[in-house]
């Protein structure tokens, strides 16, 4: 509700002008906008990986997708300009582009995992995911078993790499989706695992989703580990998205359902929606 919207972002914001002020700010980067210490004075620098349509990927040179427009809000929130960086998704995940200031925030369809939570800090969660496995058309591959003897394409460093891995599956490693996906269309890998909602866009390029494997996952932005005032600036905005409709706004627009529950995540990579009994 209005009044209820309205009073969570200043809360926020007072409480970290209130730390700030006494003297026990918690950056030491250059710039601040409300007590929040940035690596680049009166801009949020986000760090993303394309391309990984819809959550980040370019268009006319820029870097657009839900994610982009998800830490957008925060920034405006800030009252800072957005600036995104594209960097490989291996120092996204493992805190190395938070750590040596390349950015104040990560925000790339990350997983929050055990392992990473120990190295960054995340947010409230913003997206539920799946793997997905993408096939040729007309392909049998359907399952872990039916890969048994099969090359499977995984992007480095990431959830799907891991359940390939842990999976038994014989997998080869590339540094992107892109890459990953022309692997698949030059016949170097059978098969390719990611998440299942960026395998929607590759559906009509003479592929298919094989199999849906339901890993409940789910997204986070990342700040560097002990970044409390931007943490909680974070997760203030996303109070303040959800309530306002914003996200719900933003959602629907790139993937394309509304975000009833954790299934329409993946409806729209997976199939078309069932037509009703006729
Ligand atoms: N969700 C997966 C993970 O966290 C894959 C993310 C890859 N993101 C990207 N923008 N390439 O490992």
């Amino acid at each position: 509700m209005r009044t209820r919207h309205l009073a969570v972002l200043p809360a926020a914001l007072a409480a970290s002008l209130l730390l700030a002020s006494c003297g026990g700010d918690a950056g030491s980067g250059e710039g601040t906008e409300g007590g929040v210490a940035l690596v680049t004075e009166g801009s949020l620098t986000v760090c993303t990986n394309p391309p990984y349509e819809p959550f980040e990927y370019e268009e006319d040179g820029e870097v657009v997708g839900l994610d982009i427009d998800i830490v957008r809000e925060v920034a405006d929130d800030l009252g800072v300009e957005l600036v995104t960086k594209v960097t490989p998704f291996e120092g996204i995940q493992s805190g190395a582009d938070l750590n040596t200031d390349n950015c104040d925030i990560v925000a790339s369809g990350i997983t929050i995992t055990e392992e990473r939570q120990a190295k960054i800090d995340f947010s409230d969660p913003y997206f539920d995911a799946d793997q997905g496995l993408l096939v040729p058309e007309g392909s049998d591959l359907d399952s872990v078993e039916s890969l048994e003897g099969k090359t499977v394409g995984v992007q480095q460093a990431t959830t799907g790499e891991t359940w390939a891995q842990e999976n038994g599956l014989q997998t080869v490693q590339f540094e992107d989706l892109g890459l990953q996906i022309q692997a698949l269309k030059t016949g170097q890998v059978d098969a390719a695992v990611n998440d299942i909602a960026v395998l929607g866009p590759f559906v009509s390029e003479g592929f298919e989703i094989g199999a849906n494997f339901s890993t409940g996952e789910q997204y986070g932005l990342g700040v560097k580990k002990g970044n409390t005032a931007l943490l909680d600036a974070v997760n203030a905005t996303l109070e303040r998205i959800r309530e306002d409709g914003t996200y719900d706004e933003l959602y629907t627009q790139h993937i394309g359902t509304a975000p009833a529950d954790s299934a329409s995540a993946s409806a729209s990579a997976s199939a078309e929606p069932s037509p009703s009994d006729s």
